[in-house]
């Protein structure tokens, strides 16, 4: 995808540091984290059963649902518990503070959800 593809989604300054913030892209919910090594943006719902990641508790670099307990790590999207899911991870850019995201080429499956296979 061309560069252009970059869309502006929120400002530097609406997501607290070691915070997150969710945006909605053209219909693509996306967690933008605002890390001590900067921003990383994922899929903004928890693999689970759909979670917006806002909602949940972040301690370092883990994130938990609440719901359910699932839990990522932040800086690479990578699931702790369960260990095999993952989340998208979705380039990002800071432009004159404003954090602009490209969707991924590949979006048939981001709002697909397991809930018959996971571990507790
Ligand atoms: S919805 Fe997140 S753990 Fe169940």
């Amino acid at each position: 995808m061309p560069e252009h593809n970059f869309t502006s989604v929120c400002k530097t300054t609406d997501v607290p540091p070691n915070g997150v913030k969710n945006v909605n892209l053209n219909g693509l919910e996306i967690a933008i984290f605002n890390t001590k090594d900067g921003f990383i943006a994922h899929s903004g719902v928890c693999k689970h059963n759909a979670f917006k990641l806002e909602l949940c508790e972040i301690a370092g670099d883990m994130i938990t649902c609440p719901l359910h307990g699932w839990k990522y790590r932040i800086s690479t999207g990578k699931g702790i518990k369960p260990s095999w899911t993952c989340l998208d991870t979705y380039p990002l850019k800071v432009i004159e503070g404003n954090i602009l995201i490209k969707p991924l080429a590949d979006e048939s499956n981001k709002d697909t959800f397991d809930t018959s296979a996971y571990d507790w």
